[in-house]
């Protein structure tokens, strides 16, 4: 369910903890079933859905496994399948299946990323050049959703310190704003008013260089699903999963803080750090607990949130001495 804020903008679902996950499930089945049989997918719809999330599918990337502080967490990955069938890009519709289903109308080849504001090198850089940029590395890391579930998926890519490295910012450059791919042709979701097209996402200078803010070009060794932000896309791992914007198409070096797009659609709920904590409640529901996807039967037991999503011992100096209730 997507609500309407008092702005006008539109913003996140209540968690589905409101429902159980079993009924909820069930219904979304029957739900889906309905709507496949009596709406009818195209074929080219349902085709796209049943391939989207099997692996073997995608070309492989050959990779080796970080050695990074913090980079490879014990969890248990997520299966593939919910991985891939269970995301929020709304640039394909809000519905969490509406990606695996309609992501196909992506055009990833060819792609470049355009670099520019405060920096010494700017350009449209190629795909093929800025793979080459980093060692393809393995890090399994947790994505908590702001909606209160996560996931631990196995991403392939490099440090974003990578790139900003080789395009060297010019000392003024404080901040890095992301912007992501807004094609109404290919995007049906862009063609209605979910959130303010493209969807824009920053990060202070320091964040973007920590050493875990990952440029990822992958993920369970191959090459990303479009459903998952192909073929590249950002992951900050100790912040709320939006922050990690998906198809990135620019990269701008800035001297102020950017407005992100859930801040510009609901201030009051969504700040510029979104750092994960379980202590700072969103206005309409607790961060203390998280439901991970796949341990979804009755029985299973909600998993307490981490401060920073666990990674506190690598990025908690990051923050020293900033009060997180007021810089949410
Ligand atoms: N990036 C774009 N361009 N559009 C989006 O709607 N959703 C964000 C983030 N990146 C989003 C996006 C949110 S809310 C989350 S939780 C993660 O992507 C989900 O990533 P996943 O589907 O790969 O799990």
């Amino acid at each position: 369910m997507i609500i309407r804020s008092d702005n006008g903008g539109f913003i996140h679902p209540f968690p589905e903890e409101i429902t159980p996950q079993e009924a909820y499930l069930s219904r979304r089945n029957i739900l889906r079933g309905i709507a496949a049989s009596a709406a009818g997918w195209g074929l080219a719809q349902r085709q796209a859905f049943a391939q989207s999330h099997r692996p073997g599918a995608l070309p492989a990337m050959s990779f080796v496994p970080s050695t990074a502080a913090g980079a490879v967490v014990m969890d248990k990955p997520t299966a593939y399948k919910d991985a891939t069938t269970y995301n929020n890009f709304y640039e394909f519709g809000t519905d969490k299946s509406d990606p695996a289903r309609r992501a196909n109308t992506l055009k990833t080849d060819p792609w470049s990323v355009e670099i520019e504001g405060l920096v010494k090198k700017p350009g449209r850089y190629a795909l093929e050049d800025l793979m080459k940029w980093g060692a393809m590395e393995e890090r399994i890391y947790r994505l908590r959703c702001v909606e209160g579930w996560s996931m631990v998926i196995p991403w392939v890519g490099y440090s974003l310190a990578d790139l900003i490295r080789r395009v060297e910012p010019q000392p003024g450059a404080k901040f890095v704003e992301f912007v992501t791919q807004a094609d109404p042709k290919t995007m049906p979701g862009v063609r209605g008013g979910a959130l303010d097209w493209p969807y824009v996402e920053g990060l202070r200078m320091d964040e973007a260089m920590h050493p875990l803010t990952l440029l990822a070009f992958g993920m369970y060794g191959e090459v990303l699903p479009k459903q998952n932000g192909a073929p590249l896309r950002l992951v900050v791992p100790w912040k709320y999963g939006f922050k990690s914007g998906k198809s990135l198409v620019k990269i701008r070096f800035t001297d102020k803080q950017p407005v992100s797009s859930w801040e510009k659609a609901a201030p009051q709920e969504y700040g510029f750090y979104s750092n994960v904590n379980p202590q700072v409640d969103h206005p309409r529901w607790s961060q203390a607990t998280e439901r991970r996807i796949g341990e979804d039967g009755l029985l299973a037991k909600k998993r307490k949130t981490l401060m920073f999503n666990g990674y506190e011992a690598q990025v908690g100096q990051l923050y020293a001495g900033m009060d997180l209730k007021k810089f949410f």
